[in-house]
């Protein structure tokens, strides 16, 4: 038996592919997962090239790791996601006890280059992106919880000035509706109770039907609400561009879509999204969330902010300030722009000190801090359904949850409700989690 040890940075595609990894060399009963670094045969490390210092991030784990090579030189390490896509075999050049690089699209082929480099002793590589071949590969899950993430389309072809993907990650391509409904069925027949649609840019999604017609979002959500025991739906992450009137109407006729949407924005300043060649103006985005409440007046937005992009005053970013007061916004994730190499902003003057940029991201960081509480507070006494996920990380008397809105909350009550939905008295509020008590 050979032990795997497996190293996920980034967001939740990469998280998705290093699952696939895992149950494809698990499929194999020569391998098991270990969490334990000491004891692994194997070293997997699937990279985040998103913002700063990712390759040098890459080359200090990679350095930890040879030390472990050093005193067992049979193990062998791979290297796989957005870093190993872009810098490809310059990885040899830096470390050159790497055994494996393997692209975004190639994790498929890991269990062949593992045994290639077990038979020849020598390296080997492959970044290529053969279009939606991995999922050829997908294995039925050994075990699932109450939800599950599940992959839709990948790739963007969107080129916004700030960002790597769509040179990590290739062009858009959708997966075959029928593959995608085919996987959630027999998901919820293992207890699944909600879906996570997951993409770079989900409602992009063209995919073919069986009988070759262009399958859109909208209509993917619609036949995803029709699959029994899936109750909720949620997606990540969908796009100001092409949020059509076919999604509004979509929340507008399917309770199982989750009154909670996560769209990113970036900048409340015009001239900023111009630069960052967003292709929509805030006009646009308030419009979009208009639409939105008009079908869900309860509906809550939370976004990605970028601050201290190149350009960018003291003005826009008050634009940026007023825009979040205007939505009032739920969340937020909000970064400090990171000058990533290869992008048309790499060009751009940087002209925002450090300091004023960390200045900016507090105050906005601040701001939708106070309105996360906002959105909180007004729960309190409420009764929300809640899909019981597992056991308490904090106190293991406890369960937890989340509500259609995304809070997690914990509450005491018998581990038969894992997995399944309940009723819950909102009866503490805290920043991050609520507490709850069974009705
Ligand atoms: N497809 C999504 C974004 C995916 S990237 C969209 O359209 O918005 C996830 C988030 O990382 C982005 O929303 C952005 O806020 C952040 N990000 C991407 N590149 C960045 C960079 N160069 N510097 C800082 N943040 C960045
Ligand atoms: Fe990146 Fe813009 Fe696409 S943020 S993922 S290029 S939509």
């Amino acid at each position: 038996m050979k032990y795997i040890y497996i190293k996920t940075w980034g967001c939740q595609m990469n998280e998705y592919d290093s699952s696939m990894i895992a149950s494809l060399l698990e499929n194999n009963n020569e391998y098991l997962i270990t969490e334990n670094v000491e004891k692994a045969d194997i070293l997997i490390l699937n990279t985040c090239s998103i913002r700063e210092k990712a390759q040098e991030k890459v080359f200090h784990q990679l350095g930890r790791w040879r030390k472990l090579k050093n005193n067992n030189p049979k193990i062998i390490i791979a290297v796989g996601g957005c870093v190993a896509t872009q810098e490809g075999k310059e990885i040899f050049k830096r470390a050159s006890y790497v055994d494996i690089i393997f692209g975004t699209q190639t994790l498929h082929k890991l269990p062949n280059m593992i045994s290639e480099v077990q038979e020849n002793k020598k390296s080997t590589i492959d970044i290529s992106f053969p279009k939606l071949e991995k999922f050829n590969y997908l294995l039925k899950p050994k075990k699932t919880g109450s939800t599950s993430f599940i992959s839709i389309m990948e790739g963007c072809n969107k080129y916004c000035s700030f960002c790597v993907v769509p040179y990590t990650r290739g062009d858009e391509i959708s997966r075959p509706c029928d593959d995608i409904l085919f996987e959630i069925s027999n998901l919820a027949e293992n207890g699944v109770r909600e879906i996570n649609l997951l993409g770079q840019n989900v409602n992009a999604y063209q995919g073919r039907t069986f009988n070759n017609k262009i399958c859109y979002f909208s209509e993917l959500i619609r036949l995803v609400a029709e699959i029994e025991g899936i109750d909720r739906i949620r997606f990540t992450t969908s796009n100001p561009l092409e949020f059509t009137d076919d999604i509004i109407e979509v929340y507008r006729d399917t309770p199982k879509l989750v009154s909670f949407l996560h769209l990113p924005v970036q900048s409340g300043s015009n001239k900023i999204l111009n630069l960052m060649k967003r292709s929509y103006t805030t006009e646009d985005y308030e419009s979009i969330i208009n639409k939105l409440i008009s079908v869900r007046p309860n509906i809550q937005i939370s976004s990605d902010f970028i601050v201290g992009f190149p350009g960018e005053s003291e003005t826009d970013f008050q634009e940026t300030i007023t825009f979040i007061k205007k939505i009032n916004f739920d969340m937020s994730f909000s970064f400090i722009y990171s000058n990533r190499p290869g992008t048309p902003a790499s060009k751009m003057k940087d002209n925002v000190d450090l300091k004023e940029k960390k200045k900016r991201l507090y105050f906005l960081q601040h701001l939708i801090n106070m309105q996360t509480m906002m959105w909180s507070r007004k729960m309190f006494n409420s009764t929300q359904s809640v899909l019981v996920e597992g056991i308490s990380n904090k106190n293991i008397m406890e369960l937890y949850g989340r509500t259609e809105n995304n809070r997690i909350v914990t509450f005491t009550g018998k581990y038969n409700m894992i997995g399944k939905f309940i009723k819950l008295k909102i009866k503490k509020i805290h920043t991050h989690s609520l507490k709850g008590e069974l009705i």
